[in-house]
């Protein structure tokens, strides 16, 4: 049966998640506020709660019964489940499931309000990426208590959901693509016999910087290059070499997160 959407301010949502690992920690921790959670082995859901002041519940059903938006952080391959249990008693649905789609969801909670929506780790440390689907024809007014919602954890960035793979490819992975690089880095420097803890100091610093001076520039990364890369220099050489195989990797990178490839 139809029935209306409670308001609240974001301070006031009650928030419920469904699945307690790496994603629904990063998410809570960035909140830093009490919330329920629940995850297929109750351990798993009471260490999160403990860690941020929240409540572990035996049952996805609790979870959804005593909150107003509900976040699913469990697998992509459990929605079906996950919904025949909690949908009738959901009104706010905001999925985080990679690769599942709003037709998807619409169709597992045919009743509630549904989003979509893909954070990073970063959310631990309220700097994510948040990206969601802009809800055109929906519920404006609920729409942008969500936005405020995870605008405390970050960037959010309204996007059609025709981009949302792209999307996924570029930030939700960012942060592991980012350690990647940092690991290959310290390896390089490893090899060249400086010990692991000031490599990973150097690479680890090298990288703060170098993403904050990014943004000040306002993400312009070609002028950034010709101001480091002077012509015959040492930067230069190394641009030489990396900028090939970088383009071709996460070219590829992209195409293996779109689907393209196995
Ligand atoms: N990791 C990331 O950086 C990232 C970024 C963006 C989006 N995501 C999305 O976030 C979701 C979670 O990813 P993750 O990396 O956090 O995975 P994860 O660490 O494996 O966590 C999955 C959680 O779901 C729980 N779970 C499994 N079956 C369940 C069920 N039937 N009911 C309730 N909870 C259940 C698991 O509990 P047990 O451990 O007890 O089985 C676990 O707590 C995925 O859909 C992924 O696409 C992840």
């Amino acid at each position: 049966m139809a029935h209306a959407i409670k308001r609240y301010g974001s301070g006031t949502m009650r928030i419920g998640l469904i699945g307690s690992g790496n994603m629904a920690r990063a998410l809570a921790v960035g909140w830093a506020r009490p919330l329920t959670c629940s995850a297929l082995e109750l351990e798993q859901a009471q260490a999160l709660a403990a860690l941020v002041g929240g409540t572990a519940l035996a049952t996805n059903a609790e979870v959804a019964a005593s909150s107003d938006h509900v976040i699913l952080c469990h697998k992509p391959k459990q929605l079906e489940e996950v919904a025949l249990e909690i949908a009738d008693q959901t009104e706010v649905v905001l999925s985080i499931l990679a690769g599942v789609t709003l037709p998807e969801l619409r169709a597992a909670y045919p009743t509630a309000r549904v989003y979509r929506m893909m954070p990073n780790l970063a959310a631990e440390i309220a700097q994510s990426t948040i990206g969601i689907v802009d809800d055109d024809a929906g519920d404006r007014e609920l729409f942008e208590q969500l936005v405020g919602l995870l605008g405390e954890l970050g960037d959010v960035i309204a996007v059609e959901e025709s981009d949302f793979g792209v999307l996924t490819g570029i930030s939700g992975v960012g942060p592991a693509y980012v350690a990647l690089i940092a690991q290959t880095q310290v390896a390089a420097a490893v090899a060249e016999g400086i010990d692991e803890q000031t490599a990973k100091l150097l690479v680890g610093s090298s990288l703060k910087g170098s993403s904050a001076l990014l943004v000040s520039r306002a993400n312009d990364s070609e002028q950034i290059c010709r101001e480091v890369a002077t012509p015959g220099g040492v930067t230069e050489k190394g641009l030489a070499v990396l900028a090939g195989p970088l383009r071709e990797g996460f070219r590829a990178a992209m195409d293996a997160v779109l689907g393209r490839r196995q």
